[in-house]
């Protein structure tokens, strides 16, 4: 089966394959412009944009000060504008992923808008005043949910107050990297999982209209695609197989504990963010379960549920400086997340491959039809 275009809004998307925004600093210019340039939707993430450039910011102890300048307005401005240009220039469709629970939620939006962001992709909360920071018609809206119920809650909000509808939904499921939208233990819970969410939110959907419904947490290939293409959603969100690139803007230190990690390596952690999240268990988690953390000090003010720092001194450590240290490539102090399937990826390979592989079904760098080169992937 050819996969069919996936259309949010005004914009269309040639394959309906969207890579899911990373933080901190997974999904930026380079990943999210080359996935867009290969027809997918490149998704840009928008925390801890003062990581990329540190020059635009001002930091103490090596650390982005405040939200102006760990989510910077001026590095984020950058990194969606030099997407675009990898993209393919001003016309490039970009999506630009804000988590709800940042601080400075609505500002950032519009300093997405400004730089020409032209899809913004919410989750980590539900989105109710998303419209209000984002009232420009040609900014398609898309919210991310855990479940029908909260894909009713976003469309009676918005269609009350603003008269306004979801441009597509993503419903993600508990096999997604990073945070969750649902406790720990439903995460295990058969009602919880993905095949089961999406018709439940199909069904939602069609009481408030036609947008798109794309599901992600999981999905490793064509036939996962297709699987969920057949149970109505009109295309799928995937994370952690775009940290198999090599354009992908994780440090080399984050693809290595992510190509050396086993099937039981990947687990739901704590998280200051209120939410579990999915990540590898490295050195940093086991310091955290003997209190031998590296202190939390809440230099960055990163996220409004942490509460400056409070939540991070229960869960034992800071979201903001550990996920920076990813960033970084210290593997002793970063945190790592990755979808369940994080140790199926063995190797890097282009996304111009990996967008092959997932349109055309043909493992990247096996079989390759006659007369095409294909880039090798390269071990790292
Ligand atoms: C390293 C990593 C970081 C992530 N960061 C974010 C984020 O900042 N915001 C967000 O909404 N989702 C985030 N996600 C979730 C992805 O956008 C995507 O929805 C998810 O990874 C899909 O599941 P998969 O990894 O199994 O493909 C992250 C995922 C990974 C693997």
């Amino acid at each position: 089966m050819s996969l069919p275009p996936l259309r949010i809004g005004q914009y269309e998307i040639q394959y309906p394959i969207i890579q899911g925004g990373m933080g901190v600093g997974i999904s930026w210019e380079n990943l999210a412009g080359t996935v867009s340039k290969y027809g997918g939707l490149g998704v840009v993430s928008s925390v801890g944009t003062g990581y990329r450039h540190p020059n635009y910011i001002k930091l103490k102890d090596g650390r982005p000060i405040g939200s102006k300048y760990i989510h910077n307005r001026e590095a984020l401005q950058r990194i969606i504008r030099d997407a675009k240009e990898i993209a393919g220039g001003e016309k490039a469709v970009i999506g630009v992923n804000i988590l709800y629970a940042i601080t400075d939620y609505g500002r950032v939006v519009r300093d997405s808008i400004e730089a020409g962001a032209n899809i913004i992709i919410t989750g980590a909360g539900l989105p109710l005043r998303l419209p209000e920071y984002a009232p420009e018609p040609h900014v398609a809206l898309v919210p991310i949910v855990s479940s029908a119920r909260a894909l009713r809650v976003i469309c009676k909000h918005w269609k009350k107050k603003y008269n306004r509808l979801p441009d597509a939904v993503v419903v993600e499921g508990p096999k997604s990297g990073g945070h969750q939208g649902i406790p720990y233990e439903d995460c295990f819970k058969p009602e919880f999982q993905l095949e089961n969410i999406v018709p439940e939110v199909i069904k939602e959907r069609d009481k408030w209209g036609d947008f798109p419904v794309i599901a992600a947490g999981g999905i490793w290939d064509k036939n996962d695609i297709e699987f969920y293409l057949s149970l109505g959603a009109a295309g799928v969100q995937m994370g952690t197989r775009f940290v198999g690139t090599f354009e992908c803007d994780a440090a080399p230190e984050f693809k290595r504990v992510i190509i050396e990690s086993k099937k039981e390596d990947i687990k739901l952690i704590k998280s200051p963010v209120g939410y579990p999240a999915r990540g590898i268990i490295t050195q940093l988690i086991k310091d955290i379960e003997r209190g031998t953390a590296p202190e939390v000090k809440c230099t960055s003010n990163c996220v409004v549920p942490c509460n400056h720092g409070e939540e991070a001194k229960k869960v034992g450590f800071c979201i903001a400086d550990r996920l920076g240290d990813a960033y970084l490539g210290r593997v002793q102090t970063g945190l790592f997340f990755s979808g369940s399937n994080g140790y199926r990826i063995k190797r890097l390979v282009s996304v111009k491959d990996l967008m092959r592989e997932l349109v055309e079904g043909i493992p990247s760098g096996q079989e390759i039809p006659e007369g095409e080169p294909v880039e090798s992937g390269k071990q790292l």
